[in-house]
This record gives C-alpha cells, sequence and structure tokens, in this order.
C-alpha cells in the first residue's frame, strides 16, 4: 500500500511509518517544511492535490498539546486550526482525486473523552466537551465531507 501520513514526522508518526515501512508499505510524510525529498508539504497537497497511487491516508498532524504553555484563547485555537486546516487539505484532496484511497484515519479523536471523571465509566454517550474534546470534534467534523471512501474513522 502506498500511505500519506500527515505529521508523520511526530511522536506516533514516527512509529507508524517504521512499523509500516517494515510491512513492505509506501509511507509518504507530510510536513509544514520539508527537509527530505521523499516528503510532501501542506502547501504542494493543497496546490496540487494528492500525488498518484495512494491506497489510505492518515491525519496525525496538530501543534502539540504537550506545549509547556498556558491554555490562552490563542494557544486553544493553534490547537484547533492545525487539525482542522490539515484535515481539510486531506479531505479536499481526497474529494478531488480521480482514483480515491480507500481509507482514512483521523487520530486526534483518542482525546476525545478527556481525563475528566475519573472515577466513573466512559461510553460512546459521554460527552466532554471541554478543550480537549473540542479539538477531536472540530477536525472530526470535517470527515463527514470525504465522498466514496470505504471508511472513515477519527
Ligand atoms: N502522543 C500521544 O500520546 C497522543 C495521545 C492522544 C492524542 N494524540 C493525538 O495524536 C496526534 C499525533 O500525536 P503525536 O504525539 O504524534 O504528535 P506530535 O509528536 O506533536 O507530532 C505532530 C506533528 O504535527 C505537525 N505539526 C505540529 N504543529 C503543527 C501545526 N501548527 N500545523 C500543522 N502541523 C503541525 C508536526 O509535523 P511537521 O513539523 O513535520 O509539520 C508534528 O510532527 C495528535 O493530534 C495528538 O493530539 C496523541
Amino acid at each position: 500500500m502506498k500511505i500519506l501520513v500527515g505529521g508523520g514526522s511526530g511522536f506516533i508518526g514516527r512509529h507508524l511509518r517504521r512499523l509500516a515501512e517494515g510491512q513492505g508499505h509506501e509511507v509518504v510524510n507530510i510536513t509544514r517544511k520539508s527537509t527530505n525529498p521523499n516528503d510532501l508539504t501542506w502547501t504542494l497537497l493543497e496546490r496540487y492535490g494528492l500525488p498518484p497511487g495512494v491506497d489510505g491516508v492518515v491525519n496525525l498532524a496538530g501543534k502539540n498539546i504537550m506545549t509547556p504553555t498556558r491554555w490562552t484563547a490563542d494557544f486553544k485555537k493553534a490547537l484547533i486550526d492545525s487539525r482542522v486546516n490539515t484535515t481539510r487539505i486531506l479531505v479536499e484532496s481526497v474529494n478531488s482525486a480521480k482514483v480515491k484511497p480507500s481509507v482514512f484515519i483521523g487520530c486526534s479523536a483518542v482525546g476525545y473523552y478527556g481525563t475528566e471523571d475519573r472515577g466513573s465509566a466512559v461510553d460512546e454517550d459521554s460527552r466532554q466537551c471541554r478543550s480537549l474534546s473540542l479539538i477531536c470534534v472540530s477536525s472530526g467534523r470535517q470527515l463527514p465531507r470525504l465522498v466514496t471512501l470505504t471508511c472513515a474513522v477519527s
């Protein structure tokens, strides 16, 4: 498979790439500033669309929530914008590709349930729309705009 990984240079992305490449898959990292000729930048992706032959897309890109700073309105906006914008670029690229990948995975949503209420059970009905949940919901809202994929999860 040929897999595009947004934020493939990050903590999870580096492990995912090593695992996928070890299994014989081709992985293309999407980054803000390429230092590797095999990388793709967000600017080029937005301008020219998906490279040919992409089977799967994973988005791990986003400003790090562990950045040592106060959670000001500007910081929260940067957390959300970095995830929404990268997801939007990927969704639009997939939608305009002649041959579409069969799977799209967004990773931000693993933080949806937050860390509150540690003592109580958490399930699909739990709604904790505080900052972390809001980040997930914001980028997840981009996914229903995807057309004709076999599978899209966030
Ligand atoms: N690690 C965890 O334990 C954990 C837990 C829950 C959820 N998550 C979520 O899973 C995703 C991946 O996590 P991670 O730990 O691998 O993250 P990470 O190490 O911070 O890497 C994310 C990547 O996103 C890109 N990025 C950073 N700031 C950006 C910005 N302002 N705009 C666009 N891209 C930006 C960077 O790539 P370039 O510099 O190459 O552009 C970076 O390598 C994130 O959404 C994170 O919130 C992670």
